[in-house]
């Protein structure tokens, strides 16, 4: 009977996609909740000679992990940022590189919602005040926040989750803004078709004038500090910063010292920098009034985690049998 390839886990993602992977390799699925360092991750490739390697956004693979196991064939990452995963040195050693685009995008958005909601009714601080039994009876100023009816969204790159976070304005009868490195008339047009005029303005214009400022890019050179001291202190003393991205497009220190001196009024992060952020890291002293922190759970519904697995495992199967990714992170 031939071998069949070994395909490795780094940590196991759900079952739909595991069991569509068990039914043609073997399957290794490294059994910890914690991500693996990368020398435990080039060890267990060397030792398993595998072709198909799965990994999360929190595993670094560099060269020295694309290297480990000369039968390598294809990487799938269970996550559609692909920052984590050295593109130019797969490229280069001919390995495929899969991830988990569009599924995810609706679901992103609803929690970059979930979080303008929160950070604008205060919901967590209502929560942690009834919880501390501080509810002595109805308040006429009791944790009043902005109207979210009516106010300006600022959209910070306008792809598809910037572009579903934005279709869902059109409940709420916000004004929309977006900036970009271009106008987009296609995601206008398609903004516009669910009733949401969507305005293209530079980013320094969104800043001022939004009185919400969601941020939708991937980590690239270009966005690694995009919000910054300077950014954070054109926007309104009023105004919440959004972060469903990644941590490293703002600048934590900066962002810290922007809600000391009260240059804006909240933040809502599901991503942060670092990441994990330690309960006694000094940006945390902000919250709950100032600040509120999911941890990076925006593709976080069941159904959405279940068809980011089996579409890796699509990636995988079609990396080993030598066939075109359905989703490549190579251009
Ligand atoms: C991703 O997929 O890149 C998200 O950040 C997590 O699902």
């Amino acid at each position: 009977m031939t071998e069949q390839p070994t395909v490795y886990v780094t940590r196991a993602i759900p079952a739909a996609g595991l069991d569509q992977l068990r039914d043609r390799y073997d399957v290794v699925v490294r059994d910890e909740t914690l991500p693996p360092s990368k020398d435990h991750i080039v060890s267990r490739l060397e030792e398993l000679d595998a072709e198909g390697l799965v990994c999360l956004l929190s595993e670094d693979v560099d060269a020295t992990v694309l290297d480990a196991s000369p039968d390598l064939s294809v990487v799938s990452t269970f996550s559609v940022g692909y920052d984590h995963i050295d593109l130019t040195a797969a490229a280069e050693r001919g390995i495929a590189v899969g991830h988990t685009p569009g599924v995810l995008t609706e679901t992103t958005a609803d929690l970059a919602w979930a979080l303008l909601l929160t950070c604008a009714r205060r919901t967590v601080e209502g929560h942690a005040h009834v919880a501390a039994d501080e509810w002595e009876t109805w308040g006429p100023t009791l944790l009043t926040g902005p109207d979210v009816h009516d106010a300006t969204l600022g959209i910070v790159g306008l792809g598809k989750i910037g572009t579903a976070t934005a279709k869902r304005a059109a409940g709420f009868e916000m004004d929309v803004l977006y900036s970009g490195p271009s106008r987009k008339p296609a995601r206008e047009d398609e903004l516009a078709s669910f009733g949401v005029e969507a305005t293209y303005v530079e980013r320094q214009q969104l800043l001022a004038e939004s009185d919400f400022v969601s941020l939708h890019v991937p980590l690239t050179e270009a966005t690694e500090g995009l919000i910054g001291e300077a950014e954070l202190g054109r926007m309104a003393e009023d105004a919440i910063l959004l972060n469903t991205s990644r941590g490293e497009v703002v600048d934590t220190d900066a962002l810290d010292e922007a809600l000391d001196r009260g240059e804006i009024a909240r933040a809502g992060l599901d991503v942060t920098d670092p990441e994990p952020l330690p309960a006694d890291h000094p940006l945390f002293r902000h919250a709950p009034e100032r600040l509120v922190v999911t941890p990076h759970i925006g593709s976080a519904s069941t159904g959405t985690r279940n068809r980011m697995a089996e579409m890796v495992a699509a990636c995988t199967e079609a990396g080993i049998e030598g066939e075109p990714l359905p989703h490549s992170a190579l251009r």
